[in-house]
């Protein structure tokens, strides 16, 4: 009935997630409030650690794209399911170290890494650094060069192929700030660079196609146009690729139009094509990687808000305002994107009415679902957004001077915080009144 199998009605006619009731969860940690489910989460983490083992004999990792949902308590659930780390910069990195993740398991990604960062990175023994540019190449090298290290790295590819959703485009995708173009010839230009540099050495590569896409063909398409262009680097430069890295973007369901394929159709499918190119090519199988993040993280998650204000514009639209918004999830403001809700002690209440939810910033796109069907909303009432555990804390903001909200982790009936929720003295931490002003 609903779009996450964390999800259930209780025998109070509630919303239970993680065996916990939703208004309880509201009344007890107060509202906006993230809540994660922990099974769920260790679940997803594990379909594609399984799909890896089982269809490429474990010879590959599974990397949680921390970006969806970044804490330590997360980073440690991705650690203890035996997964690996993509982190996109020092402060994802820092909440790894924190967490206690290990660092050869962890993978930095970006198109504009500081030196500080790839200092942070290569003191603390990084997995591995994907180089986006030549700038970063040249202060890797000399980072690396003045602790007297060579160091392992991979490669941004652009392959080429463009993916979102259920288009996907074969070419024409050079435009874009992140890493190297196969077809101009500048991603083996800037690899037989590296290939002279002393303190690196290139045993990688890796491209990132696109995000919720619910098609296997991409992937496919990407991984023989990456090998293929190992076999080239192997010809043209006596290069050997020992690891391929596939990136993330596996769709889930945030509305029921939403029709994603099994987790694990991914690793099996991409297995299958690295297996068949290679034996062709006649290159050795790659250590393959994956990194997926909303998928792992966006359907354990849900947001509780409560409801303040009822505004019913007669034959224009009627709006239900609660105590959260674009601060919270930003992404119906960024990408008109999509969410289902239920009124969490009415879960299965027949939806009567159309209702647009606005949030309360001062913004007239602050909303968070445009015309979506719920039934008769009071004040006061709970309203529960689905699939909100991937880029909605990761992405949130201070705008209006808001306060974060807390995350909680639900299992077994039982809750933890693992964020704490932001109050106004953590909004003016920073602030300073110089002393002669
Ligand atoms: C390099 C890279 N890897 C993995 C991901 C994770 O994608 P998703 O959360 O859609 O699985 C992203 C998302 O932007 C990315 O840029």
């Amino acid at each position: 009935m609903f779009i996450s199998k964390a999800l259930k009605i209780n025998q109070n006619n509630n919303l239970e997630i993680g065996g916990c009731d939703c208004v309880e969860l509201a009344n007890t940690y107060g509202t906006p409030l993230y809540v994660m489910d922990e099974n769920l989460l260790r679940e997803n983490c594990r379909i594609y650690k399984n799909a890896m083992d089982k269809y490429y004999d474990g010879n590959g990792l599974v990397l949680y794209a921390s970006k969806a949902l970044c804490t330590k308590a997360i980073c440690k659930i991705a650690q203890q399911e035996g997964l690996g780390l993509d982190v996109v910069s020092g402060g994802e990195l820092y909440t790894a170290l924190e967490a206690g993740f290990p660092m050869d398991r962890v993978y930095f990604h970006g198109n504009n890494k500081t030196y500080d960062e790839l200092k942070l990175a290569i003191d603390n023994d990084i997995g591995r650094i994907v180089v986006d540019n030549r700038e970063e190449l040249l202060t890797i090298n000399q980072i690396a060069s003045k602790k007297n290290k060579k160091l392992n790295i991979s490669f941004r590819i652009k392959p080429g192929i463009d993916a979102h959703t259920h288009d996907f485009i074969r070419t024409g995708q050079i435009d874009s700030k992140f890493g190297v173009a196969i077809e101009n010839g500048e991603a083996l230009e800037i690899i037989s660079e590296a290939s002279k540099l002393s303190n690196v050495k290139v045993v990688a590569l890796h491209c990132h196609i696109g995000s919720q896409i619910f098609d296997l063909d991409p992937f496919k398409l990407a991984a023989k146009v990456m090998l293929e262009f190992a076999a080239e680097l192997k010809e043209k430069l006596d290069i050997q690729i020992e690891e391929l890295n596939l990136g993330g973007g596996f769709g889930i369901k945030y509305t029921q139009e939403d029709d994603p394929i099994e987790y694990d159709n991914f690793i099996e499918s991409v297995s299958k094509v690295v297996k068949s190119v290679c034996s062709e090519k006649g290159i050795k199988l790659p250590f393959i990687i994956m990194e997926p993040g909303r998928s792992i993280a966006a359907p354990a998650g849900i947001t509780l808000y409560k409801v303040g204000s009822v505004k019913d514009i007669k034959n224009v639209r009627k709006y239900i305002a609660v105590d959260g918004g674009m601060t919270d999830n930003p992404r119906y403001a960024m990408y008109q994107s999509k969410y289902e809700a239920v009124i969490a002690d009415k879960p299965d209440a027949p939806k009567t009415q159309k209702v647009t939810i606005a949030g309360k910033c001062c913004e007239s796109g602050d909303l968070l679902a445009k015309d979506i069907m719920l039934p008769s909303v009071e004040v006061g009432d709970i309203l529960a957004m689905f699939a909100t555990g991937a880029y909605n804390y990761s992405m949130s903001s201070n705008y209006n001077r808001i306060p974060r909200p807390a995350i909680v982790l639900v299992k077994d009936g039982q809750a933890r915080t693992i964020v704490k929720r932001e109050d106004y003295k953590d909004i003016v931490r920073n602030d300073i009144i110089p002393e002669d002003l």
